[in-house]
């Protein structure tokens, strides 16, 4: 298996975009060849910006700042397009890039529903595409290896996840978080890796799920509570929230022992593992200065387009989408 090199295009301005263009010039496969946005005066922002900061492997120097989504997604020198859009965006704009021949990661949740879900990785099978959900912490190596391990008996059988995401950001008609017909909401913007994770640790679907939702004024859940049932006797619950004091940790317990893991959804942490003798054990995480997260999932990108077996296949995504189907309704 070979890595290619991979000429991104961005999609979109905000955050996660900034976060992951800097990833994209610290991997090793990745150039970041273009940003757009709707007005491409904040695209050419972004990567002055991107240009003072400085990555390592690439630089911004050659970064085009385009004008108009359908531009970027045309454009002959870009091989793959990361979509960093709210989410009712994301199934158009994917759409429009494999139909472009682009390879396309997008961030989480892919679509709005599992059906969507369905109808994207259809396009990218009739295109001959890739098509990733950017869940970036399956793309670590540590991450796989916890998995293995908690599978392989770490803490005797599992039996109980408990996973908190929370955060407290003030709340905006304007942030798409707080709109409900454009995919908003705890469930959908951080519940859903409380969910994805539970299924990754488990390895199977949930036979039995409950959600409580507590309805922000802007018409969305700001937080949620609930609760998924496994067919292997596991039984996990979550709670999510977008107004309330940042936790986001995972505790896993076990016959023989249990796992904290702060920060769970990002994969670079360390967690520790207390034994039922109340000994514990502190495994430091692997924090690459150099190659953070998202350098990372860029390169386990270029992994999958060379070839490698995908860290986040469509059966996986699908899956989780209709668990939050599941819940919402
Ligand atoms: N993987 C992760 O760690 C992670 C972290 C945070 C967010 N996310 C995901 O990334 C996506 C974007 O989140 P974000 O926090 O980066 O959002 P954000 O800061 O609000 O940025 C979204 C960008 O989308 C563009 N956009 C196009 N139509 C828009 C509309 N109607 N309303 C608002 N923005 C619009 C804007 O760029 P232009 O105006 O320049 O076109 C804007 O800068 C979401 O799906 C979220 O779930 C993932």
């Amino acid at each position: 298996m070979s890595r290619p090199i991979i000429r991104w295009g961005i999609l979109g301005t905000g955050m996660i975009a900034e976060k992951f263009a800097q990833g994209i010039s610290l991997s090793q496969s990745g150039e970041p060849r273009a940003i757009a946005s709707r007005n491409s005066d904040k695209a050419g922002d972004l990567i002055q910006q991107l240009r003072d900061w400085s990555g390592v492997n690439h630089s911004f120097d050659v970064t085009e700042a385009v004008e108009g989504y359908e531009v970027l997604i045309g454009h002959p020198d870009v091989d793959a397009v990361y979509i960093a859009l709210p989410n009712h965006l994301h199934k158009k704009w994917t759409i429009n890039a494999l139909r472009a021949g682009k390879h396309v990661l997008c961030e989480k949740p892919l679509a709005l529903s599992a059906a969507e879900a369905e109808e994207l990785f259809a396009v990218a099978s009739e295109e001959g595409r890739v098509l990733i959900e950017a869940f970036m912490y399956r793309a670590l190596p540590q991450t796989t290896n916890l998995l293995e391990s908690i599978r392989d008996g770490l803490i005797g059988d599992l039996r109980i996840i408990r996973t908190n995401f929370t955060f407290n950001r003030e709340a905006s008609p304007h942030d798409a978080r707080y709109q409900a017909e454009n995919g908003g909401g705890s469930l959908m913007d951080v519940g859903c890796y409380c969910i994805d994770f539970a299924r990754s640790l488990t390895g199977t679907e949930p036979v039995e799920m409950n959600a409580t939702f507590h309805q922000h004024e802007l018409g969305v859940d700001d937080y949620a509570a609930g609760t998924l049932a496994f067919p292997n006797d596991v039984l996990m619950t979550f709670t999510c929230g977008m107004t309330v004091t940042s936790d986001q940790t995972a505790h896993i317990a076990g016959t023989e022992g249990r796992i904290e893991i702060p920060r769970f959804w990002f994969g670079e942490e360390g967690y520790s593992i207390i034994r039922l003798d109340g000994k514990t054990e502190i495994i430091p995480g692997k924090k690459n200065a150099s190659r953070p997260v998202y350098a990372a999932e860029a390169d386990a990108f270029a992994d999958v387009v060379g070839g490698a077996e995908n860290w986040n296949p469509p059966e996986n995504t699908i899956g989780n989408m209709r668990v939050l189907d599941a819940l919402q309704k």
